[in-house]
């Protein structure tokens, strides 16, 4: 049995099997709804059903409040439509053309440019090159049916190797691997390219400058996004505020550093949230969002680009949209949430 899922405003319908989210089937069609982390945790896919009845499946309440819920609004990357439905919510038009691919890879070379960061290089299959936007992810697929998921650091252009920066999380299952046993050669298996945070070069996005905000090794796909500015020439003044928790947390500063001096229009600021006395960090203390918050007290031109820890970027888009007259329609973001606790073994 299948049923149909009417998209309003686009006027798109697609036929989707009631076993599978509403995010699932429409991507099936052919049609790119936003989403994040495809998992219940981070927001991006929310959306109203305006009519028809579901199942809201398994989530977080954080990313569907009980408000949320009684204004019709559901996760598309956990609802599963009980009968045909009608949805409301904006499609991603440049996606489409991009195809989602399984592929396996081989870690190439692996970077420790902190103690908790690791730069991994992977080499796919000769003759294979991945398409992506820059910004986007992927996710490695673990033997047991788990994912991980992890953002693109390369440009789409340099894609001799994928390039990804991994924080360790102390008792992760796949990042203990990664700072343990995890060897030069060893293959691995990808799929992607996935999420709807990439750079927009719409006629809508036109001019307007750009504000990339990173937490920590969020600063892995606001790296892509730059070196495909850089690439392609892009004249929309850049501002980079990257925070972490002390300066070692900002692994890849003098690369950063360079931009200033090498991208006309791009201005780097730097924040730590945690100084201790043999730090001597001469620069930026506190909240990364905090600092922006400061220097540029009216967002309303501005198109965000934010990536990093879930609690980072709720606290942006809160403080953005609601002080700094930032458009919702203009913050584009990826959260860090993590998978583990509701994957299934
Ligand atoms: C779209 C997307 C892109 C991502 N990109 C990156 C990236 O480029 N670089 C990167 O370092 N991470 C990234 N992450 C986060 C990363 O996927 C998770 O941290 C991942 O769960 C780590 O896998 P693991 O197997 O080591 O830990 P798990 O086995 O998943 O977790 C072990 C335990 O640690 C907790 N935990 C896991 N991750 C975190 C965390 N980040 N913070 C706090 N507690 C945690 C879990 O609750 C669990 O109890 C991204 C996440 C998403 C959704
Ligand atoms: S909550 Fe659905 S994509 Fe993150």
């Amino acid at each position: 049995m299948t049923v149909k899922i009417s998209i309003t405003p686009s006027g798109h319908s697609y036929d989707a099997d009631p076993a599978q989210t509403v995010l699932q089937s429409a991507l099936d069609a052919g049609f790119i709804l936003p989403y994040g982390c495809r998992n219940g945790a981070c927001g991006t896919c929310k959306g109203r059903i305006l009519s028809g009845d579901f199942d809201l499946g398994d989530f977080q309440d954080k990313a569907l409040t009980a408000e949320d819920r009684a204004r019709g609004y559901a996760l598309f990357c956990c609802a599963k439509p009980r009968t045909d439905l009608t949805i409301e919510c904006r499609e991603v038009g440049s996606l489409r053309d991009i195809p989602i691919r399984t592929l396996p890879c081989r870690v190439q070379k692996i970077e420790r440019p902190a103690e908790d960061v690791s730069i991994l290089y992977l080499k796919l299959p000769a003759n294979e090159r991945l398409q992506f936007l820059p910004g986007q992810y992927i996710d490695f697929l673990l033997k047991d049916g788990r994912r991980r998921s992890f953002s693109l650091a390369n440009a789409p252009h340099d894609d001799e190797f994928l390039q990804l920066h991994i924080r360790h999380v102390p008792g992760g299952q796949f990042t203990d691997h990664v700072f343990g046993a995890m060897k030069e050669r060893d293959i691995l298996r990808l799929e992607g390219p996935l999420g709807s945070f990439y750079l927009r070069e719409d006629e809508k996005s036109g001019k307007k400058p750009i504000l990339l905000l990173a937490g920590g090794t969020g600063f892995a796909p606001i790296k892509a996004i730059v070196e495909h500015a850089r690439h392609h020439r892009m004249e929309r003044p850049m501002t980079l505020y990257w925070g972490a928790r002390d300066r070692t947390g900002l692994y890849l500063d003098d690369l950063a550093q360079e931009w200033t001096k090498t991208i006309p229009g791009f201005k780097y600021v730097s924040v730590v949230s945690d100084n201790p006395s043999e730090d001597k960090w001469q620069g930026r203390i506190g909240l990364v969002h905090q600092a922006v918050m400061a220097d540029l007290p009216d967002l309303s031109q501005h198109q965000v680009y934010a990536c990093g820890a879930p609690g980072m970027i709720d606290a942006a888009r809160r403080d953005f949209v609601g002080h700094c007259h930032l458009p919702d329609s203009e913050f584009f973001a990826d959260s860090f949430t993590f998978a583990a606790d509701s994957q299934p073994a």
